[in-house]
């Protein structure tokens, strides 16, 4: 296993648009073993996407279960998700792994219906809400080859993290 590096903005390969993952072997799951890692030994670690290491194929984690009273589906390795029906739209606030000077208001569909693959190739379906469909969405969108950035309505929206958060999610970020 190993922490994988981070691309970071304004890295123009996080622009790239991701292909469907094909075979679900061995590789894959030595990826997917190391992208977990990379996640939890950031800060926040809720989520990440393939083509923020530089890996650009349609796998996503998320696992929001360490934040209290929150509906979930625990720890989630979607391959090739599609968001399949979304509905109402609420604004909150993200943060990432790849622009870690920053967090900023975005709004995103409040429930989600997705389908996904599981690192085996079994398909998946989840009626998602709240902050994990949020989570979802926003990862969903490095497999596009977008950040929350491009979200962004006004500067307003955009937040510079306090120095002691800003300092400590450097030091992780290898
Ligand atoms: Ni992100």
């Amino acid at each position: 296993m190993a922490v994988l590096d981070i691309l970071v903005y304004p890295d123009p390969r996080l622009k790239q648009v991701s292909k469907p993952v094909e075979h679900f072997d061995g590789g894959l799951h030595a990826f997917i073993r190391d992208l977990e890692e990379t996640m939890r030994a950031g800060p926040g670690g809720v989520g990440i996407a393939a083509p923020q290491v530089g890996r650009f194929e349609r796998i996503i984690i998320v696992d929001v279960s360490g934040k209290p009273k929150i509906k979930h589906h625990g720890r989630l390795i979607l391959v090739n998700p599609e968001i399949i029906s979304k509905e109402g739209s609420a604004v909150g606030r993200e943060g990432c792994l790849s622009v870690p000077d920053y967090t900023g208001n975005v709004a995103r569909a409040k429930f989600i219906i997705l389908k996904a693959q599981d690192e085996f190739g079994k398909p998946l379906e989840f009626h998602m809400e709240r902050y994990e469909a949020r989570a979802v969405q926003h990862e969903m969108d490095h497999l596009e080859g977008l950040l929350f950035l491009d979200h962004l309505v006004s500067r307003r929206d955009l937040f510079r993290r306090q120095t002691q958060e800003a300092i400590s999610s450097k030091a992780k970020i290898p």
